[in-house]
């Protein structure tokens, strides 16, 4: 047996529903962290989880794919509310107070931090670790991904994992 998994997050949905990892226990989770200025690197990750959900077909149902924010100050609910569902309707956003971010952040290890740039938004930017998490519907870690895996690769890995856990 394997002792009980923490939750590694206690944040609020894009709803401005209270959530935990726990809320999701059952589910397999796709887990991406970014900000919804970003540019390049956001927009390219989820745009690929999201075609590689759309490849998997019905299978992806049992897949709840979330991006959580680096950047809590700009990405409240609401704002995360529109962004993805506009352009990645897939996701569901998580936001949080900078300690409860700053905490989802050390249990991913996921590196983000405010740079300054005269040309965004506020004037800063938020560079930030691309990497996405497959968790498995007890919590356990399953695999991760890094920004420059191709969209193939992670379907064969999903379907090969979907099929395991059916
Ligand atoms: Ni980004």
């Amino acid at each position: 047996m394997n002792a009980p998994i923490e939750n590694r997050f206690a944040l609020v949905d894009h709803h401005g529903r209270p959530v935990t990892e726990a809320t999701y226990r059952g589910r397999m989770l796709l887990i991406y962290f970014g900000f919804t200025h970003c540019r390049v690197v956001c927009p390219r990750s989820l745009g690929k989880l999201s075609a590689v959900l759309e490849a998997l077909g019905p299978a992806a149902a049992a897949i709840t794919p979330l991006y959580i924010t680096v950047d809590p100050a700009r990405d409240t609910p609401e704002v995360m509310k529109t962004y993805l569902e506009t352009s990645f309707p897939r996701f569901t956003g998580l936001s949080g107070s900078a300690e409860e971010i700053d905490a989802a952040k050390r249990a991913f290890r996921i590196f983000a931090q405010r740079k300054e740039n005269p040309k965004d938004p506020e004037g800063y930017d938020m560079p930030h670790t691309a990497i996405s998490y497959l968790i498995a519907p007890d919590g356990q870690y399953l695999a991760h991904f890094i920004d420059g895996v191709e969209a193939q690769v992670i379907a064969e890995k999903l379907g090969t994992l979907l099929g395991q856990a059916a």
